[in-house]
């Protein structure tokens, strides 16, 4: 728990420079316990500290965890160039606390994305050290064989690295459905792994990342949620 001033407790939620909070704080625009509050150095607990800017009701958070319902056409990376950045469906505030994905999905790929602004929650999700497993449902060019998932189980060999990567689990779903469950995270991993055992990955889409499912979350594309202490306890090895 810490005690701040009202405009350092708004700048540290992402609402802009000091200067600018004290300003908001100065004009009415903040009401803390129901009260506009005008001091811009009145000091708050930040322990369940919830304010309204502009009527907004928020609540103080240290860090942030979110999942996002990830649409196609929106890419992951900072500097995106062809389509939208996936920062672009979150609040502002949100953007200017550096909130960053953790990990990729590929543009044309669905599903669950958690972000995050906690550097080192991000690390540790990021690593394959940690052995999170992540579900994604693969939609195939070709109807999956037995054979099929028998490799992917096996272990199939990308190109730029010699040890064979190989699925934690793989089942089939429909003739050319696919349930495939990765522990690492590498560039198209996916859709490459399922390239050099020689079908092609139509449509791809992330249902789960350690025991938190997207389905779970009830989110549609392109919405957004916090996640709570009980979920982050299942992101985890299961
Ligand atoms: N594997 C891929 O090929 N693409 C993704 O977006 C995620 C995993």
């Amino acid at each position: 728990m810490k005690r701040l001033s009202l405009d350092k407790i708004l700048q540290s939620q992402g609402f802009g420079s000091r200067k600018w909070c004290g300003e908001l704080i100065e004009s009415g625009d903040v009401t803390v316990a129901g009260q506009v509050v005008t001091d811009k150095k009145a000091m708050f607990s930040t322990e369940n500290l919830s304010f309204t800017l502009y009527d907004e009701p928020w609540q103080y958070r240290e860090h942030i965890y979110l999942a996002l319902h990830k649409p196609a056409n929106f890419e992951c990376s900072r500097k995106p160039s062809h389509h939208p950045g996936v920062l672009t469906l979150l609040p502002e505030p949100f953007r200017a606390r550096d909130v960053q994905p953790v990990g990729r999905l590929d543009h044309d790929t669905t599903g669950l994305l958690l972000m995050s602004d906690d550097g080192a929650f991000i690390h540790t999700q990021s690593s394959p050290k940690y052995h999170v497993p992540k579900v994604y449902i693969a939609t195939t060019a070709d109807p999956i064989t037995p054979e099929l998932i028998a490799h992917l189980l096996a272990g199939v060999t990308l190109h730029d690295d010699p040890v064979p990567c190989a699925a934690v689990r793989c089942e089939m779903r429909d003739s050319n459905e696919l349930e495939i469950v990765l522990e690492q995270g590498k560039y198209h991993q996916v859709k490459r792994m399922l390239a050099a055992a020689g079908n092609h990955c139509a449509q791809l889409r992330r249902v789960q990342i350690g025991g938190l499912t997207l389905e779970s979350l009830g989110l549609a594309q392109g919405e957004w949620c916090y996640l709570d202490a009980a979920d982050l306890t299942l992101l985890v090895a299961v």
